[in-house]
C-alpha cells in the first residue's frame, strides 16, 4: 500500500473528511500533520485515537501515529512551514437561507495567506471541502491574491460516513481540478498507489462534479422512495421492483439519458409520467419528485425557445422534427412547440428531418402532420442542402449523422445546438 514518493501534507480540519484523509494519506506513505483548532480532536489523534467513530479509522490512526507518519497540531502556521501541500477539509455548513457557509474556508485561507511570505518553496493549496463552483478562485485564490509560492487545486472528497476509510482506499471517483497542470498532476500522484485513474479537469469543473454527484445521489434516493411508496400502496414488493430495475445496466444504471441536451418528448415518457402521477393523486398520494419532472422538462424547453428567439435571424432552419434521432415518431415532440413559438413571433422557418418525408410517412404520423400540425407540414424541406442555402441560422434539435454534421459545418450557417447545450 505504501507509496514510493513521500509528500509533506498538512490536512487542515480534522473532522470526518479531514481525519480520514489525514490517516489514509499517512497510510499511503506520506508524512501528514492534521491541524484543527479543536484541541480535543488534536489530542485524540496525537495520542493515536480516532476523534469519532468511523469503522477502521482507529486502527489506521494508531498505526500511522505509531510509525510517525501522522501527527496532529493546533498550530497551523508551524504545520504549514514544512508542508508541500495544504489540504483544506474545513466545514462548509448550510446557512439559514440555504447559502453555503464559507466562514471556516475564509478564515483558513487568511491563515494560509499569513504563512506564504515566509516560504521559500511552493505550497499547493488543495480544497477538499465541498464548495460551490467558483469558490476556489474567489475565496481561496482571492484571499491569497498576488502572494508568491502557491497554486490552488480542487480535489473533492466522495467518501461516505460509515464506510469512509474503505471509500478512501477504494475510491468510486478521483477528481483533481486546477489550471496549473504540474500542481494537478502532483496532487493526483498522492493517490498513485490506489491504482485509480484520476479525472483531471478545471477548478470549476471539479467543484461542480462534487455537487452533481451529491444531487444525483439525493435524486436517486428520492426516486426510489417515491416508487417504493407507490408500490407499497399498490401492494407490490418495492424491493423487487427496484432490484429488477437495477438489473438493466444498458438503459437504467448506465450513462444512458445522462447527457445534457434537448427536452424529452415522444409517445412514452410524458404519457407514462402523467399516468403514474395522476393515479397516485387519485389515491391521495403526493409524489413531488415525479410530479416535478414534466414541469422541469417544460422549463427546459422554454429556455431553448428563449435561445432560439434570441437568434439574430429572420430565416431559421430547423434540423429534426421528431422528438429524437432515428425515428419518424412525432407524438409529443418538443420541436413542435419550439416551431410554433418561433412562428408565433414572426420567424420564417424551414424544417428538415432525415426520417420524415411528408409523402412517405403514414398512419398516425401522417394524420398528426396533416391534421394537428398542417402548418408545420408545409414547412418541411426534403433536402438538407436546400434548407442550408436558404436559412441564416440553423437550430439542431437532434443528433445529425456525421455526413449531415459535415454538410452543416461546410455551409457556414451558424448553429444553435440544442443537442449538447
Ligand atoms: N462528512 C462527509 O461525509 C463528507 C463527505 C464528503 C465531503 N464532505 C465535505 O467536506 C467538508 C468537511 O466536512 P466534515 O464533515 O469533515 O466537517 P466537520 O465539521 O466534521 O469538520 C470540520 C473541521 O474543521 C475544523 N476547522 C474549522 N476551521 C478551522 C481552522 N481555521 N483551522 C483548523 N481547523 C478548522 C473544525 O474544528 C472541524 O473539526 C465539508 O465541506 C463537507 O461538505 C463531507
Amino acid at each position: 500500500m505504501d507509496s514510493g514518493t513521500e509528500t509533506n501534507i498538512a490536512v487542515l480540519g480534522l473532522g470526518y473528511v479531514g481525519c480520514v484523509t489525514a490517516a489514509c494519506l499517512a497510510k499511503l506513505g506520506h508524512r501528514v500533520v492534521g491541524v484543527d483548532r479543536d484541541e480535543h480532536k488534536v489530542r485524540n489523534v496525537a495520542a493515536g485515537h480516532a476523534p469519532f467513530y468511523e469503522p477502521g479509522l482507529e486502527e489506521i490512526v494508531k498505526e500511522t501515529t505509531g510509525s510517525g507518519r501522522l501527527s496532529a497540531s493546533t498550530d497551523l502556521a508551524e504545520s504549514l512551514a514544512s508542508a508541500d501541500v495544504a489540504l483544506i477539509c474545513v466545514g462548509t455548513p448550510s446557512e439559514a437561507n440555504g447559502n453555503l457557509g464559507l466562514g471556516q474556508l475564509r478564515r483558513v485561507s487568511e491563515e494560509i495567506a499569513k504563512s506564504l511570505p515566509k516560504r521559500t518553496k511552493e505550497l499547493i493549496v488543495v480544497v477538499r471541502s465541498t464548495v460551490f463552483p467558483g469558490t476556489c478562485e474567489e475565496v481561496v485564490a482571492g484571499t491569497l491574491g498576488s502572494l508568491p509560492h502557491y497554486k490552488v487545486v480542487s480535489n473533492p472528497e466522495f467518501l461516505r460516513e460509515g464506510s469512509a476509510v474503505r471509500d478512501f482506499l477504494e475510491p468510486s471517483l478521483l477528481v483533481v481540478g486546477g489550471d496549473d497542470a504540474a500542481a494537478v498532476r502532483r496532487i493526483a500522484s498522492l493517490y498513485d498507489s490506489l491504482g485509480v485513474e484520476a479525472c483531471l479537469v478545471t477548478l470549476r469543473t471539479a467543484e461542480m462534479i462534487k455537487y452533481a454527484c451529491n444531487c444525483f445521489h439525493a435524486l436517486k434516493i428520492g426516486f426510489a422512495n417515491e416508487i417504493g411508496t407507490l408500490c407499497a400502496k399498490l401492494s407490490i414488493p418495492a424491493g423487487e421492483v427496484m432490484d429488477t430495475l437495477c438489473r438493466d445496466v444498458k438503459l437504467n444504471i448506465s450513462p444512458a439519458y445522462l447527457k445534457p441536451g434537448f427536452a424529452f418528448g415522444g409517445s412514452c415518457l410524458p404519457k407514462d409520467l402523467r399516468a403514474l402521477t395522476y393515479r397516485a393523486a387519485r389515491m391521495d398520494m403526493k409524489l413531488p419528485l415525479l410530479e416535478s419532472v414534466l414541469p422541469g422538462n417544460e422549463e427546459h424547453l422554454r429556455r431553448s425557445i428563449q435561445a432560439a428567439l434570441a437568434l439574430p435571424a429572420a430565416r431559421i432552419g430547423i434540423f429534426g422534427l421528431a422528438f429524437k434521432e432515428n425515428t419518424d415518431d412525432l407524438r409529443e415532440s418538443p420541436v413542435v412547440t419550439l416551431i410554433e413559438s418561433l412562428l408565433g413571433k414572426g420567424r420564417e422557418l424551414r424544417v428538415f428531418d432525415p426520417h420524415i418525408k411528408i409523402d412517405e410517412i403514414y398512419g398516425s404520423n401522417q394524420l398528426f402532420v396533416l391534421n394537428a400540425i398542417p402548418h408545420i407540414g408545409k414547412l418541411m424541406e426534403p433536402k438538407l442542402d436546400q434548407m442550408l442555402s436558404w436559412c441564416e441560422r440553423i437550430i439542431v434539435t437532434q443528433k445529425p449523422t456525421r455526413e449531415m454534421s459535415q454538410l452543416i459545418a461546410a455551409s457556414g450557417v451558424p448553429v444553435l445546438d440544442l443537442v449538447t447545450i
